[in-house]
């Protein structure tokens, strides 16, 4: 029966099924067996070669982007072809939010797929009344689902008609996208490399690999202009640099554009407008940690980046700039990959559960190398700060130093990115840079720091808004991503709101974030506010939790009680 199912597989192109070569391996696997049919096709995508493991992601993006799902067949067969086990492949695809595996006994989507987003600044600005009324419209005649923050809050209320990203949605609009009369949101005109180059752009990169700064004077620089990492941690740039290089080689680079943050959409926003800049100052990163790659993750929401940013790389390295082997992947729609290990994680192809620490990625990071891991904006800044740090060294507001780039949201007139002095409150950013509130809308409340960095009433808006400011309050500015609140959202919905995120993007990992954002979401929806069950989760996600978040989730709620009880029932 053995040697018959054997020679079935081979007959039917799909080889000798894996074992050690002794001749005593099993000669069939176990459980599901893998359709030829199936496997032709994934060998047609994927084309011929050998399979990296660290592809696998990638590759499940491919047969997604072919066949619009990812069917349990072409799973089966994408793990035969990887020599991996089938469960595997089933735990990392159906981990991912961004891939939507269909069970054999299942309907696949139809062609269209539209999200609209459900994170906190489209919820204000009428999100949830798009989806119910597209909802309504459409019945099920097209796959409709809410999705977490697309990095466009500054367009609040978005939507996505498959790839196609639309701000200020509205249901006429997004049935326009669906019908082909509507498509995505032009991105804005960006500086190109003629036009970056005129302005001394690269002139500090070839400066370096000619030899004319040292690596040590470069990360001076950085130090001297206190330039700290804009990801969400702050940590000293220098200082993260100065220790990686300290490792033994090989070393390796990998860059943090996942931005998944609600509320944070700076990274975006520079990779759009200016995006050599970032590019020179990743490429003297790597010179000055002599990185042997570089590893961009870039977040599956910015499909139009994937193509400009790999353009801008392509200009740069065919202008003798450059070469240096740079790899972008995408990620999968899973915001915790944006922690940095689970980022190394998913960049080995694996599911973004974040690591224990120490060892620290600086240590052993990516395939087990010492890793540098710099966020987009950090990088951004570095041919400034090292040649033109004036910005940098002066006064802010209220005795800070410098400037931020806040991404603003919400209820405001004018959202968007805005370059203003570090330590500016709320309150002025809203008056001088985003042309005060909206019509019929006053201040009540305010995140500084995204979904992560607590909830605030309009009493605090005179606090100076940089790092260290809002941790005594039991909070932080984190990645700057200011979203804006007013008497018309009450702070139940913002906290609830906040929770289901959290709850949404666990890893699943760690039992105080995975169970406690599931009981506190069970709780605030049957609206039991019992200050002391709720406290009690907060103080066991915010003491156990493996990681960042789910430290975080327990902050809305310590906010809720603390500055809104009033508010609550
Ligand atoms: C839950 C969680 C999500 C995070 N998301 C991001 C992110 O989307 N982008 C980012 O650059 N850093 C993010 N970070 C911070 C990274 O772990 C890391 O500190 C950062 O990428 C380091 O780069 P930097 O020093 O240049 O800021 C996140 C951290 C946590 C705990
Ligand atoms: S805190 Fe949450 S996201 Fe972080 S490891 Fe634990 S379960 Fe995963
Ligand atoms: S795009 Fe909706 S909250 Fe960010």
């Amino acid at each position: 029966m053995a040697e018959e199912t054997e020679q079935k597989t081979v007959d039917t192109g799909l080889g000798r099924p894996p074992g050690k070569g002794t001749g005593k391996a099993r000669r069939h696997l176990r459980g599901r067996q893998t359709d030829p049919t199936a496997l032709a096709e994934v060998q047609a995508v994927l084309g011929p070669g050998q399979r990296r493991r660290d592809e696998l992601i990638e590759y499940l993006h491919a047969l997604q982007d072919q066949f619009g799902h990812l069917s349990t067949a072409h799973l089966a067969a994408l793990a035969w072809d990887m020599r991996l086990p089938q469960a595997e492949v089933f735990e990392i695809a159906t981990f991912y939010h961004a891939f939507d595996v269909v069970p054999d006994d299942a309907e696949a989507p139809g062609t269209v797929t539209v999200r609209v987003c459900d994170s906190l600044t489209c919820e204000v600005m009428g999100g949830r009344a798009v989806l119910d009324d597209l909802l309504s419209r459409y019945g099920t005649d097209v796959r409709i689902l809410p999705a977490a923050c697309m990095g466009r809050c500054d367009s609040a209320p978005v939507a996505s008609v498959n790839r196609d990203y639309i701000g200020g949605a509205t249901v006429d609009r997004v049935a326009a996208a669906i019908d082909g009369g509507l498509s995505a949101d032009p991105a804005p005109e960006s500086i190109g490399l003629a036009a970056y180059r005129q302005t001394g752009g690269y002139a500090l990169l070839q400066d370096c690999s000619a030899g004319r700064r040292t690596m040590d004077g470069v990360i001076d620089a950085l130090d001297a202009a206190g330039i700290r990492g804009l990801g969400g941690a702050g940590f000293p740039t220098g200082r993260k640099w100065r220790s990686v290089r300290a490792e033994p080689a090989p070393r390796l680079m990998a860059v943090n554009a996942d931005e998944s943050e609600p509320g944070t959409f700076k990274d975006r926003w520079y990779l759009e407008r200016d995006p050599h800049r970032f590019i020179e100052g990743m490429l003297i990163a790597a010179w000055a940690i002599e990185a042997e790659a570089i590893y961009i993750y870039l977040r599956t929401e910015y499909p139009h980046l994937h193509g400009s940013l790999g353009k801008a790389l392509d200009d740069v390295r065919a202008a003798g700039l450059f070469d240096l082997p740079v790899v972008i992947r995408r990620g999968a729609g899973a915001y915790i990959c944006g922690e940095e290990s689970a980022m190394l994680e998913s960049l080995e192809g694996k599911r973004g559960l974040p690591r224990h620490k120490p060892p620290y990625p600086s240590q052993v990071g990516l395939f087990g190398r010492p890793t540098l891991i710099n966020n987009v904006e950090t990088l951004y800044w570095v041919r400034d700060a090292v040649t033109d740090p004036a910005p940098f060294l002066a006064d802010g507001r209220h005795g800070h130093k410098g400037q931020r780039s806040f991404s603003v949201s919400g209820r405001v007139r004018s959202p968007g990115v805005k370059l203003a002095p570090a330590g500016i409150t709320v309150r002025e950013l809203i008056d001088d840079y985003c042309d005060g509130m909206q019509d019929g809308h006053s201040l009540a409340a305010f995140l500084p720091g995204g979904a992560s960095g607590g909830v605030f009433p309009a009493k605090m808006a005179d606090t100076p808004l940089d790092f260290g400011t809002f941790e005594p309050h039991g909070g932080f500015i984190g990645s700057a991503a200011i979203i804006v609140l007013s008497a018309q959202d009450p702070i139940t919905d913002t906290v609830s709101n906040l929770l289901r995120f959290f709850k949404h993007e666990s890893c699943g990992q760690c039992t105080p974030c995975r169970s406690g954002t599931e009981k506190a979401v069970a709780l605030l929806e049957r609206g039991d506010w019992d200050a002391e069950v709720l406290g009690d989760l907060a103080t066991v996600m915010a003491d156990a939790s493996i990681c960042g978040l789910g430290q975080a989730a327990a902050s809305p709620l310590r906010c809720a009680f603390k500055y809104f009880p009033e508010d609550l029932p």
